[in-house]
């Protein structure tokens, strides 16, 4: 036979007994932790973890508390289980680098057999399956038979408390409803039979990002008992909510719906249950200083508010109650939390100003069902009936009735397949959210996610859950801003898997957002934009709406670019693979591994192919499933990627298999035509194919189209002669170059010959020098040679600047070498005198560097010294 005891009694007797101990009581810390990394207290060691983690003086080597602690990650579960709660109280008794295993496991064994007289035979005990002294210790010291200490793994028995922290080895009491069941075949996770009360963790480990496990510096002991799970056992109910720590909630909650708690349908009660559960979290939250927001704790605060008026309103309660429950909540509370108290009137103007704004919300959920029922009067589709109850927080059933008045029946199954759907997405969403980061993106992360409507619809509401204004979080946005939003729901997709994001418009009567560009991080979508018109603020509802026309071009190349690997595959090497893609609206670019270029008939036969799935009109099918099944079927995957353990299968049935999570046609059809621009190599054994499909065809067709026509009009051609025109004017341009340089030079030398006439006679020999323009070298010494020749005996020295350099050459004639003049050396001697150098055979020889405004200078110079 049990002992009754009130909650109350419970928490006291717990804390009296520790005190006893040597445990230090102190006051439950708020439930809004110092804490940055973490959004709520989550256990009763929160606020210890800077002292288990040597970063803290200890208060005491031991204390004792009762936590109030708030976890939202099993909301669904609240009201459907026996002890499922947001908010419950943590007994704990915790010793910093003091007691350790033995004390922690004998002490509780006293407390739970002698204080609160549970019976033995209803209590067993697991430990963690390498933790043989902790068996050991409930075996001897306790006197626990080993039949009843049940060795568990990391999952139930390895505590932590969070993705990196403090943590250890824990040991758990259960207790045990039905022991007339026998001792065989025990599974202390059936909760039909067993209740975990009492957990003890032997922490000794500090756990880091990457999961390595280091020892900290002492042994700590963390304990929490559950107190509604005690008080359950204690009083006899058959779950926390009826116990005296919840129930006057319900039974308060009840009577303003004019119903008797005991008399109530499963689902009522279920709902009753919601909002006790629900009304105990806020009041105590509100009291710790948060207020309702669309930004991190201040969003669950406010999630669980709106849920809480959602069941009120499925149970009929008129007016607004929550003020009213808060009121019994500081009641229940008083003794252990009399700060409560001072607290009580600001947490029901909270309450009430929230409850009035969410009950508008909600007025506008029932204006929403009036068009729905006036466009569509025979019935109210499961997906309409979904987004009311999603979006505008307007609940099914409700729907159904003012349905029902006017005779339209709803799509339950529709609605329950939806949601199903949306469950799935926010559980796979709820593993990857990272606490840990700190904050903007850890607040955002608490948003949730966005659900993508996307893959069906380039249409549909959502609420703005948050708005960021060069990264910072802001309330509003004007006309001008850019900014970027996050919404609960977005038909926009994110670039990601190489297709680029989608463009297009968010819009309420207020204000209008142009959006640039779309991007995910985690499970949240990011809209980038810049307002256009009014203005834009938090918890609005927006219409998003999608660029029809580049979403469509964006689908024609994603799926064309599945048939371009399948094609690759089949025409050139099945070797080929992926290595990188880009699906843009105007074109795609897949790069893909292959030693070699490929050849201009197998290009072709590659877009052929490609063009003739395309006609075949292949219907698509879509699938999500296991990747171990995916990967059976022969799905295509990109090396290097990370999946989910679900994943998206694009199936072009006969044709290609392909992992992929991007938007595509319904039916091949739909690309039209597929042509490739050109086929490149980007590195060593990477090739590049740059291709366009659907209407960007066109456009490509239109810019060669208007290139050619312009060829035909200037050569005064049709277009299919403008090859032969082409070829033609070209032979004619080399014929016509060849002669222009000819004539060139021969006219150059005509110049040159020209200066003959300026030779000078000294003695019996001719002296010429002379600058002439733009000559090479070689040209020089060549026209040097000629003029020479024609001068007879003598010396000829020529400068020219060209390309920017100066080069003199000097030829002198037989007779003068055999006197023994040396032309090498007379133009070293001249180009001396101009800080330059030169030199050459006796016969020719030539200088460079001689500065350009010095020329005439020179040429002066060398004459004077030819005449000597
Ligand atoms: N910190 C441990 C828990 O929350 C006691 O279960």
């Amino acid at each position: 036979m049990l002992t009754y005891l009130a909650g109350a009694q419970i928490r006291r007797a717990f804390l009296d007994f520790y005190q006893a101990r040597g445990h230090m009581p102190l006051p439950s810390a708020s439930l809004i932790p110092e804490d940055p990394t973490v959004l709520l207290t989550i256990a009763g060691m929160l606020p210890f973890k800077p002292i288990f983690l040597g970063q803290q003086e200890r208060p005491a080597p031991r204390v004792t508390t009762a936590q109030k602690c708030v976890r939202t990650n099993d909301i669904e579960n609240v009201g459907r289980t026996a002890r499922h709660h947001t908010f419950f109280e943590m007994l704990g008794n915790f010793s910093f680098g003091d007691y350790f295993k033995k004390d922690a496991i004998t002490w509780a064994w006293e407390l739970l057999t002698q204080v609160y007289n549970l019976p033995c035979e209803q209590l067993w005990v697991s430990v963690y399956e390498e933790d043989d002294e902790a068996f050991a210790l409930w075996h001897n010291a306790v006197g626990i038979p080993p039949h009843r200490i049940q060795r568990m793994g990391e999952d139930s028995n390895f505590w932590v408390s969070g993705p990196t922290g403090p943590c250890g080895p824990c040991s758990e009491i259960y207790f045990d409803f039905h022991p007339e069941l026998g001792e065989t075949g025990i599974d202390l996770d059936d909760d039909t039979r067993f209740l975990e009360i009492y957990n003890l963790v032997f922490m000794q480990y500090n756990r880091d990002a990457q999961g390595v496990l280091t020892p900290l510096a002492q042994q700590n002991i963390d304990t929490g008992l559950g107190l509604e799970r005690l008080a359950q056992v204690l009083q006899g109910v058959p779950n926390n909510y009826e116990t005296d720590l919840v129930f006057p909630i319900l039974a308060k909650a009840a009577e303003l719906c004019s119903l008797d708690y005991y008399q109530a349908s499963a689902e009522q009660k279920r709902h009753l249950k919601v909002i006790g559960d629900h009304i105990r979290a806020v009041v105590h939250l509100i009291g710790d200083g948060l207020i309702p927001s669309n930004l991190g704790r201040g969003y669950i605060l406010r999630r669980l508010i709106r849920r809480a008026i959602r069941y009120g309103r499925l149970l009929d309660i008129r007016g607004v109650f929550t003020p009213i429950l808060a009121d019994v909540v500081v009641d229940l509370y008083t003794e252990a939390y009399p700060a409560l108290v001072e607290k009580a009137h600001w947490v029901q103007q909270v309450l009430l100003q929230e409850e009035n704004k969410f009950r508008k919300t909600l007025e506008t959920g029932e204006r929403m069902l009036g068009q729905i029922l006036a466009e569509c009067p025979e019935q109210i589709s499961g997906q309409a009936l979904f987004k009311l109850y999603d979006t505008y927080g307007f609940p099914p059933e409700l729907t159904e009735e003012v349905a029902q008045e006017q005779g339209i029946p709803v799509d339950w199954t529709g609605y329950r397949e939806t949601m199903q759907e949306a469950v799935e997405r926010s559980q796979s969403a709820h593993q990857t959210i990272d606490l840990t980061q700190g904050g903007v993106l850890a607040e955002l992360a608490e948003l949730g996610q966005t659900t993508f409507l996307g893959y069906l619809q380039t249409y549909g509401t959502g609420l703005v859950l948050s708005l960021l204004a060069e990264e910072q979080p802001v309330a509003q946005v004007a006309a001008g801003a850019e900014v970027r939003v996050v919404l609960d729901r977005s038909p926009f997709y994110a670039e990601s898997g190489g297709q680029i994001g989608d463009r297009g418009y968010l819009s309420s009567s207020s204000g209008r957002i142009r959006i640039l560009d779309v991007q995910k991080q985690g499970d949240l979508i990011f809209h980038r934009g810049q307002v256009e018109e009014g203005t834009v603020r938090l918890g609005d509802t927006l219409e998003a709406r999608v660029d029809e026309d580049l979403r469509r071009r964006a689908q024609a190349h994603h799926t064309a670019t599945h048939l371009l690997q399948a094609a690759l595959k089949a025409v050139v090497d099945p070797n080929i693979s992926q290595a990188g893609s880009l699906v843009a609206f105007d074109r795609l670019r897949f790069d893909f591994n292959c030693p070699r270029a490929l050849t201009e008939t197998e290009v072709e036969a590659t877009e052929t192919l490609v063009n003739r799935w395309v006609a075949e009109a292949h219907t698509l099918q879509v699938e999500v499933m296991p990747i171990a099944e995916a990967k059976h079927r022969g799905a295509v995957a990109m090396f290097g990627e990370k999946y989910g353990a679900e994943v998206r299968v694009i199936d072009v049935p006969g044709v290609s298999m392909e992992l992929c999570g991007g938007t595509h046609v319904r039916n091949t059809a739909e690309i039209g035509l597929f042509k490739i621009m050109t086929e490149t190599g980007v590195a060593t054994g990477v090739r590049r194919i740059e291709a366009v499909a659907g209407a960007a065809v066109l456009d490509y067709l239109k810019t060669r189209d208007r290139i050619t026509r312009q060829l035909s009009n200037e050569f005064k051609v049709t277009v299919e002669e403008v090859p032969g025109r082409v070829a033609t004017l070209q032979g004619e341009l080399k014929r016509t170059q060849k002669e222009v340089e000819q004539l060139r030079s021969e006219l150059a030398l005509t110049r040159v010959m020209a200066l003959a006439d300026q030779a000078h006679d000294v003695g019996d020999k001719k002296i010429l020098t002379a600058q002439i323009p733009d000559t090479n070298p070689d040209a020089l010494k060549g026209a040097a040679e000629r003029l020479l020749q024609k001068l007879g005996e003598g010396a000829v020295v020529l400068a020219s600047a060209a390309e920017g350099k100066v080069t003199f050459v000097v030829a002198f004639s037989p007779a003068l070498v055999k006197a023994g003049q040396n032309a090498g050396k007379f133009i070293g001697q001249v180009a001396g005198n101009f800080g330059a150098r030169g030199g050459g055979r006796p016969n020719l020889a030539q200088a460079g560097g001689i500065p350009l405004d010095q020329v005439n200078e020179a040429l002066r110079y060398a004459e004077q010294l030819l005449r000597g």
